[in-house]
């Protein structure tokens, strides 16, 4: 019988067909040309009127056993299938934990954060303490208690961004020193304190409206001018190289009497004389000067019983002399190019 026959070859006929089939959709459409309404198996069904009885059982009972065969050769398929989807996709997602990360690119420390450290790092050695102050200051604790009364002419050394009359931006970290003072009440004292500060300056090549200073405050009994050369030696031959020298001028500032101009041998001509120091060894580079009475009695100390010194380091100073940098602006235009010479790792 010619239905019998094809019932037979049916199996054979899908196993073959599907041997490719790898898709979950495609599947299920073959499937239905199999054993769909209109599919084969329901056509040989469709086909058996003119057949006898007998015939009719013979082909109704091999058709039921390949569909059953069908349906099962189909669910397996489809097991098969989704299981190579899931192997595939564990391949694909597998991490080799042995391979190299991606470099991510990182920041480095700013040549004058890496300065302010370092002159923490010496001073604290010495057994200073670390201050800070707010960049928005008082009138009178910038320059009142520092003995600069309003309309005094020493004023002028520091052109100042005024934002009232009573509120500016810190010219200098001098009033860190009268803020700690007045919390001290009259104990002694052995601070440094750096941070940003500003005045109305043309930027150009030394001179920048926007800078650090790191001011330095030590009070107690009978400390002398010889303290403040001795510390200064002690920063400059660790900052710059154990072969400096340094050397005392007098000056004036107002919270400091007598006040002194520091000069550093020249690092370039080891102090013989060149173009850089203008052919006189020495470099200036800060100023400082044992603490005026009038300042120590605003801030509630006894001259008498106790006495110190104040010095003020400019950072961009000391960080240009350190690394040979002949421009200030350098440190505050961001470019790459610049700073990452200051990056431990490239
Ligand atoms: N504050 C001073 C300036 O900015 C520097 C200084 C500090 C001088 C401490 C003497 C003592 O010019």
């Amino acid at each position: 019988m010619e239905e019998l026959e094809k019932l037979d070859g049916i199996l054979n006929d899908a196993e073959n067909e599907m041997k490719d089939v790898d898709d979950l959709n495609e599947l299920q459409q073959r499937k239905a040309n199999y054993l769909g309404k209109k599919g084969i198996i329901a056509s040989i069904m469709a086909n058996m009127k003119s057949l006898t009885v007998d015939e009719k059982k013979a082909i109704g009972m091999k058709s039921n056993k390949i569909k059953q065969d069908l349906e099962a050769f189909f669910e397996n398929k489809k097991k098969a299938i989704e299981d190579a989807i899931v192997s595939k996709k564990l391949e694909s997602e597998t991490i080799d934990v042995t391979l190299p990360g991606y470099k991510l690119p990182t920041g480095g420390i700013h040549p004058l954060n890496q300065t302010i450290m370092d002159l923490e790092d010496l001073f604290v050695g010495m057994g200073y303490k670390v201050a800070e102050g707010p960049e928005i200051e008082t009138d009178e604790y910038c320059f009142e208690k520092l003995n600069l009364p309003k309309g005094h002419p020493a004023r002028d050394m520091q052109d100042t961004f005024y934002i009232n009359p009573e509120l500016l931006l810190r010219s200098q970290t001098s009033p860190v020193q009268v803020r700690t003072m007045l919390e001290e009440k009259g104990e002694p004292i052995k601070i440094i304190c750096p941070g940003k500060v500003y005045r109305r300056d043309a930027d150009d090549a030394t001179h920048s409206h926007q800078f650090m200073q790191c001011e330095g405050l030590v009070l107690g009994k009978d400390i002398t001018l010889g303290d403040l050369k001795g510390a200064l030696l002690e920063m400059f031959r660790k900052m710059l190289g154990a072969d400096r020298n340094i050397r005392l001028r007098p000056s004036f500032f107002p919270f400091t009497e007598p006040s002194v101009e520091v000069d550093v041998s020249c690092g370039l001509c080891g102090g013989k004389g060149c173009n850089t120091c203008k052919h006189t060894g020495w470099i200036e580079v800060l100023g400082a000067g044992m603490v005026n009475d009038n300042v120590l009695r605003m801030c509630g100390y006894d001259p008498k019983e106790i006495q110190g010194f104040a010095f003020g380091i400019g950072v961009e100073r000391i960080t240009m002399m350190k690394y040979k940098i002949d421009d200030i602006r350098n440190f505050y235009t961001n470019d790459l190019r610049f700073l990452n010479q200051f990056k431990e790792e490239k």
